[in-house]
């Protein structure tokens, strides 16, 4: 049985005009799709990662659909870089209503030949790239005062490691504990499955 709501276009389902989105990793796979979609909803879309020539691309790919969209090339493991961009985010979009915490690196490498640097990479980006960026913004929310909402993207590996999992992925994500004055711990909203992006690394 198909389901009478499988084409119908986001702007259909929900408006986000006037609402400002920060995407990061914006520039690949499961983020730039995020991206899409929010720009469909009427969002505007400030798309940040580490690689400054994708984000570029993205950019452009996004405007050519006729959609509002900036770019920013920030490592999010590096406070400094977070605190610059969040900055040009607010000058860019006016306010941010939303973080997406997508930026992630998951290196094909196994335990047993991992070094102390492939984990400390792997924490950095993962778990302090998403702490940095979630004080970052929520600061900014509770300042303004009318609320917004901020999603991590972790794995299903987190609650329930599978082989793959188990070598070194997004759990770092799911171990970082919110404030509970910005956030909304939900799980509703959790799904399982691989998505294919760009650099195929599973
Ligand atoms: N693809 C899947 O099936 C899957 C499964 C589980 C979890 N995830 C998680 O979803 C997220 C996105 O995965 P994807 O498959 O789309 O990956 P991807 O590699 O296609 O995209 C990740 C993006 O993050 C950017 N990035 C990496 N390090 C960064 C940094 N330090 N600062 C800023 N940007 C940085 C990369 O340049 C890239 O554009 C990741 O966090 C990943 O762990 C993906």
């Amino acid at each position: 049985m198909t389901s009478p709501r499988k084409n119908v276009p986001v702007a259909e389902l929900i408006d986000l005009s006037g609402r400002g989105a920060i995407v990061t990793g914006g520039a690949s796979g499961i983020g730039l799709a995020i991206c899409h979609r929010f720009a469909e909803a009427g969002a505007g879309v400030f798309i940040v990662d580490a690689e400054g020539e994708k984000a570029r691309q993205a950019c452009r790919e996004l405007e050519e659909n006729g959609y509002e969209a900036d770019r920013y090339c920030a490592d999010v493991s590096r406070e400094a870089e977070v605190r610059d961009m969040v900055d040009t985010a607010v000058t860019k979009l006016g306010s941010i209503d939303i973080l997406v915490n997508c930026a992630g690196i998951y290196p094909r490498i196994s335990l047993e030949k991992m070094t102390g640097d492939d984990f400390e990479r792997v924490v950095a980006v993962n778990l302090t790239g998403t702490f940095l960026c979630g004080r970052e913004v929520s600061q900014r929310m509770v300042a303004v005062g009318r609320g917004g909402s901020i999603l991590n993207i972790a794995s299903i590996d987190a609650v329930h490691p599978s082989g793959k999992g188990c070598r070194l992925m997004t759990p770092p994500k799911v171990a970082w504990c919110p404030s509970p004055e910005a956030w909304r711990w939900n799980w509703g909203g959790m799904t399982s499955g691989l998505t294919l992006s760009p650099r195929e690394q599973f």
